[in-house]
């Protein structure tokens, strides 16, 4: 059973971690996830660039590994239409927490103007969803930021990241998220990788944008048959 902790920063999940106790939580306007807004708003970013947003384009996203986030606010603040999607119920219920109290912020909920929208479940299933639904109902993008496994020694792993492992595991299934991600897609898909890693499931992808240790891998699927808008603004 999850230890629930709740106090004036919101909803946490108490964990243990090499004896000493540790609340996870998700934040989108304090600590780093604040900075990165207060920023510029991080529209310069690498994974901001990947999506294919600009000034002239903010893409509909589906974030099918929503985690604890901080990409989907950020599209989301930046003017795109986000669902994210996350199958681990005491992540997805840190994430609702955390919307919740960034909306009780009127200037905060005036920009996101409701475009984020969580779904708790599995993205596989969503996309499936999708794939055989209307055209117009599917996303330009769809963004996967699977948890991949451990290279580094426990020691250099950020406590937060080793707690999170510990709830969510591997996502030993990102190759079928990928596969499904590639057939609903209208504009593109974008995986995000460690910066030195194989790509995933050794599928090569049309472009690499690379950051300071991650990579954002794109595939293009306009043209494969699922490019159901080609007068979108995205390139
Ligand atoms: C590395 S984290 C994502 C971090 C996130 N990008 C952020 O900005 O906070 C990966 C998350 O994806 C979730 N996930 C992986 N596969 C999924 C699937 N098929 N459906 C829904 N969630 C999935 C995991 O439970 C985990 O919480």
């Amino acid at each position: 059973m999850p230890d629930w902790h709740r106090d004036e920063d919101g909803l946490a999940l108490r964990v243990v971690l090499d004896g000493c106790e540790h609340l996870l939580r998700a934040d989108f306007l304090r600590g780093s996830m604040g900075y990165r807004l207060r920023k510029g708003g991080g529209r310069g970013e690498a994974v901001a660039r990947a999506i294919g947003l600009k000034k002239s384009a903010t893409p509909s996203v589906l974030d099918a590994t929503a985690g604890l986030g901080r990409d989907a606010f950020l599209f989301a603040w930046l003017g795109c239409p986000v669902i994210a999607v996350e199958r681990q119920a005491e992540i997805h219920a840190l994430l609702a927490d955390a919307l919740k109290r960034a909306e009780d912020d009127s200037e905060v909920a005036q920009r996101l103007a409701g475009r984020l929208q969580l779904i708790h479940g599995d993205s596989i299933f969503v996309l499936e969803q999708l794939a055989s639904g209307p055209e117009a109902a599917c996303p330009e993008v769809v963004y996967l930021d699977p948890m991949h496994p451990q290279r580094r020694s426990a020691g250099t792993v950020r406590k937060e990241m080793r707690i999170f492992r510990g709830l969510v595991g591997e996502d030993l299934d990102a190759e079928r998220l990928l596969e499904s991600a590639l057939r609903v897609a209208r504009r593109r898909v974008v995986v995000k990788r460690p910066r030195k890693g194989e790509p995933l499931g050794g599928k090569d992808p049309a472009h690499m944008m690379e950051g300071k240790s991650t990579r954002y891998d794109i595939y293009l699927t306009a043209g494969l048959g699922n490019a159901r808008d080609s007068t979108s603004a995205v390139d």
